[in-house]
């Protein structure tokens, strides 16, 4: 039986496992899929360990994405622009890095909520990690805008710079929370300020009657950011969906099938 498993720190809460027994009874793969926890200063040691168990494959959460990235001798196109790995593969090549996360989310905003990408106006708040992740693949539904939107004005640039030669130019733009422009079709909050129930700043007229709000976030409540978008006309969305489509991207890289969504995702909630 093939193994697998997600390392992170704390890993306690991880939904992953259950998630991806659910694919795996649903497609009938064998496999097995477990949490593992890492040492803040041991997850390379842990990665080769697990390997050495003849372990196939892995999801890496936080706080390991970027030792990941680090660690795998090649990376899938998608985790150099992102700049960070949530998917690992193990094979007699060694070590590859994927990055599902931004796949995901674009999945579960086209297909889980119905809203086209291609033509619409989109604005996403924050310019880490998260954000980074979910750039390449909103740019690849050919959005009309793109605008960034951080509290460190820099880190959206940057990252304005990075994609712009990857079919941005023209439609990605960067500014702080209070230099936002307009109105938008879809938001999307990317930085970690629900974790402290802390809200992102814009003002509430970047949203219009219908906006698709997504926090990437998701808890037992709705979050501050959600219930903000929600107070303004939004229709709003947690991470949750985000989350079991990043799984089928990874359990899709892993095994060659595609597992349906819809049944684990409506069982979660
Ligand atoms: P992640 O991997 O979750 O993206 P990260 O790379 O540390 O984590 O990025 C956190 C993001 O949330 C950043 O965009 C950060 O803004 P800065 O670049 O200015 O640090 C943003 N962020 C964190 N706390 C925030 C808060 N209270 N209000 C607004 N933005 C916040």
């Amino acid at each position: 039986v093939d193994k697998y498993c997600v390392f992170g720190n704390p890993i306690a809460h991880s939904k992953s496992p259950d998630i991806h027994a659910a694919f795996a009874a649903a497609t009938e793969q064998r496999l097995t899929y477990e949490k593992r926890l890492a040492p803040l200063d041991g997850f390379a040691q842990a990665v080769h360990a697990f390997i050495a168990e003849g372990g196939k494959g892995a999801n890496v959460t936080v706080p390991f994405k970027l030792e990941a990235y680090r660690l795998a001798g090649a990376l899938t196109v998608r985790a150099q622009a992102a700049g960070a790995v949530n998917t690992l593969l193990f094979d007699e090549y060694g070590i590859t890095g994927d990055n599902t996360d931004g796949a995901g989310l674009v999945a579960d905003i086209t297909v889980n909520a119905g809203v086209p990408i291609a033509g619409k106006r989109v604005l996403l708040l924050g310019a880490g990690g998260a954000a980074r992740g979910a750039v390449l693949p909103i740019l690849e539904h050919r959005p009309a805008a793109l605008a960034i939107a951080n509290r460190t004005v820099a880190t959206a640039e940057a990252l304005v710079q990075q994609f712009a030669p990857l079919g941005g130019e023209g439609v990605v733009s960067a500014s702080g929370f209070d230099g936002v422009d307009g109105s938008f079709d879809i938001v999307i909050n990317a930085t970690s300020a629900s974790l402290q129930a802390d809200l992102p700043p814009v003002s509430p007229s970047v949203f219009h009657q219908g906006t698709l709000a997504l926090d990437m976030m998701y808890g037992k409540e709705p979050t501050v950011f959600m219930r903000f978008a929600a107070s303004h006309g939004a229709s709003v969305r947690d991470g949750l969906g985000m989350l079991v489509e990043q799984a089928a991207e990874a359990f899709h890289g892993w095994r060659g099938v595609r597992p349906r969504t819809a049944e684990v995702l409506a069982n979660l909630r």
